[in-house]
């Protein structure tokens, strides 16, 4: 396969490199830029210095937070777009469903799509008041309807009773409101029979033609989300796929998913490429990485990104939590709503993203262009910067003091911006920030630092984690194992924002709800190897009655202690006890209260920051 292509003009930036205290140090262009093109082909893939690429993306890691938004014709059944529809997926992750080709309801919801209420005006302003500065729309989803009017294909809006351009009058309101405009496009296609057959070679046709149509009729698109594609790399002309989309829109930002899912032949180099300009981690919050652009896409109502009517919706201090922990880590939040079927955002995710928008509109200087750190987030809390001022969203603070490691600069100055005082002290051996309880907030104690020179020169601070015997248990497809036992009607499906390993993750700012309806639930924990502890902190809403803790011991169940009607960061001692199998049992007579934010189990004689 060539490998390769000229461009020309296409990617030289126009927009001169920025200097300034907050720009990354330019690296060896050749280093930064490795061509992946083999030796006889003289073509590489559009490429760039680091300098062009940062004016290039400038506005994008200002602007730290956007809306994602996954809508068509799915959502009148209230099921995941594309994902709800019952029929072959070809060469995809998921073969579960049935291998017929077609899925009768699904495929003919078109029919009936008709959201008379939609008004992009509308969405463009509940963007706005969530404090958001651009919106990325499902143009096309692998269920292979377009949202748009397309002359290559009959499977569009235009064949919908509702017929208007949807793209085109979103498009236009941001263009008029003043958001950046992105569109997410599919590559994977399961409606049409020409996908990933004969070489691909139609089905390109047909995904130029699109690609062309989106990023030509619509005016300015700031952002071309693409989602992988299926087959292997011969199936898909990336050169090609460059070359479209950087002739139509030079400064265009393309994600960095364009790829084979399982392909069967090595990876080709798209590091540092025009078609990888950010990484998209899905789902989670990325870990802090300066050195790569990176944004977290993530859903407002229970992991799914199309409407889900009655899905459990994202707590303000999740939301809020989110940002902080995106831009913490030096990239943007892309948080998901999948409107109604009506055209209009359900009210109760239009308000949760005002209420973070009312946050926004307080305390946007330590979020909006601002970098990340210099302390690493943790279980601390998360610290942004910008010129000579750190901000500190401070979260773990035992009694009235947070410690953290020594800063590297004098703090000359300090203040709390949510209200009353705060006093920092700096020792060799850390920089000590206390804050009164009664000054200090759930989600968010906002402390002002200014030092005697560029923050962002200071080499980022890893802070040690909570110290809980649990913390392993964040990622619990990988390490120990957790079961869970509940009397809940419904059973709620495992995903991050609500997996009991959210308990786990040292993160004060995501929590565990348990099955809708359920009063009693275990949880049984194999730690893998024997720990001794004699201590655990919870913090939870007031919503349990009881939790009790138990240790397994040859084949019975010994108690150890009991939280009586635990609430917020609530520490109980107990006697010491060693065990690898624990259980936890919680209680409550108030389940459509029932969330707990984080548990911790400590060892004898351990502090909470060590
Ligand atoms: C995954 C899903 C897709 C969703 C996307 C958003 O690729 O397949 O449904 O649109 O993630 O990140």
């Amino acid at each position: 396969m060539l490998w390769a292509v000229g461009l020309g003009s296409a990617f030289a930036a126009d927009v001169p490199p920025k200097e300034g205290s907050n720009m990354p140090k330019a690296p060896d262009v050749n280093v930064e830029n490795p061509a992946p093109a083999g030796p006889d082909t003289g073509l590489v893939m559009p490429k760039e210095t680091r300098e062009q690429k940062d004016a290039r993306m400038k506005w994008f890691r200002e602007a730290r937070y956007g809306l994602f938004i996954h809508w068509g014709p799915s959502s009148l059944l209230g099921v995941e777009t594309s994902w709800g529809r019952h029929a072959k997926r070809p060469l995809d992750v998921d073969q579960t469903p049935p291998p017929n080709n077609r899925d009768d309801v699904y495929d003919n919801l078109y029919k009936r799509f008709n959201p008379v209420d939609f008004n992009a005006d509308q969405w463009v302003q509940i963007a706005k008041a969530a404090g958001m500065k651009y919106i990325v729309f499902t143009t096309k989803h692998h269920d292979g309807f377009s949202n748009f009017h397309t002359k290559y294909s009959d499977y569009s809006i235009a064949n919908t009773p509702f017929k208007r351009d949807i793209v085109r009058e979103l498009a236009d309101a941001c263009h008029k409101g003043g958001l950046r405009f992105g569109v997410y496009y599919s590559p994977r296609d399961w409606h049409r029979p020409d996908y990933l057959v004969d070489g691909n070679k139609k089905y390109l046709e047909f995904f130029h033609g699109q690609l062309q149509e989106l990023l030509r009729n619509y005016g300015k698109i700031d952002i071309v989300w693409f989602d992988s594609m299926g087959g292997d790399w011969a199936a898909w002309d990336f050169p090609k796929l460059a070359e479209t989309v950087l002739s139509l829109q030079p400064e265009i930002l393309c994600n960095g998913r364009v790829g084979v899912l399982q392909p069967s032949s090595p990876r080709p180099n798209f590091d540092f490429s025009r078609l990888n300009d950010f990484q998209t981690p899905e789902q989670v919050i990325g870990a802090f990485q300066r050195e790569a652009y990176w944004e977290s896409c993530t859903t407002l109502v229970d992991g799914q990104w199309g409407y889900k009517p009655d899905g459990l919706l994202l707590t303000f201090r999740e939301v809020l939590g989110m940002l902080l922990y995106a831009t913490g880590g030096d990239g943007n939040l892309l948080l998901d709503v999948g409107p109604m079927p009506t055209g209009q955002i359900e009210p109760r995710q239009a308000e949760r993203l005002k209420e973070v928008g009312g946050w926004l509109a307080k305390y946007g200087e330590t979020i909006y262009g601002t970098r990340g750190g210099p302390y690493k987030p943790g279980y601390w809390g998360v610290s942004t910067l910008k010129h000579n001022k750190i901000f500190l969203h401070c979260l773990g603070f035992e009694g009235d003091t947070l410690t953290l490691p020594p800063l590297g600069a004098k703090v000359l100055a300090s203040r709390l911006l949510r209200g009353g005082d705060v006093s920092v002290s700096q020792n060799d051996r850390a920089l000590i920030v206390k804050v009164e309880p009664q000054s200090q907030q759930v989600y968010d104690t906002l402390v002002e630092l200014t030092i005697d020179g560029p923050a962002i020169e200071i080499k980022p601070i890893d802070v040690p984690g909570s110290g809980s015997l649990l913390s392993g248990f964040s990622q619990h497809e990988k390490r120990g194992s957790i079961m869970v036992e509940s009397n809940g009607p419904r059973k709620r499906w495992w995903h991050n924002p609500c997996g009991p390993h959210q308990m786990f993750d040292d993160c004060r700012l995501t929590s565990w709800v348990p099955d809708p309806g359920a009063t009693e639930v275990s949880v049984t924990l194999d730690l893998g190897k024997p720990v001794l502890f004699n201590r655990a902190l919870i913090d939870c809403d007031a919503c349990l009655d009881v939790l009790d803790i138990k240790v397994k011991e040859a084949a019975n169940w010994k108690f150890v202690g009991t939280f009586e009607s635990p609430g917020k960061q609530q520490q109980l001692q107990f006697e010491k006890a060693t065990a690898q199998i624990i259980k936890l049992r919680f209680k409550t007579t108030d389940p459509a209260m029932f969330r707990v934010w984080e548990l911790q189990l400590f060892a004898p004689e351990t502090s909470m920051l060590k």
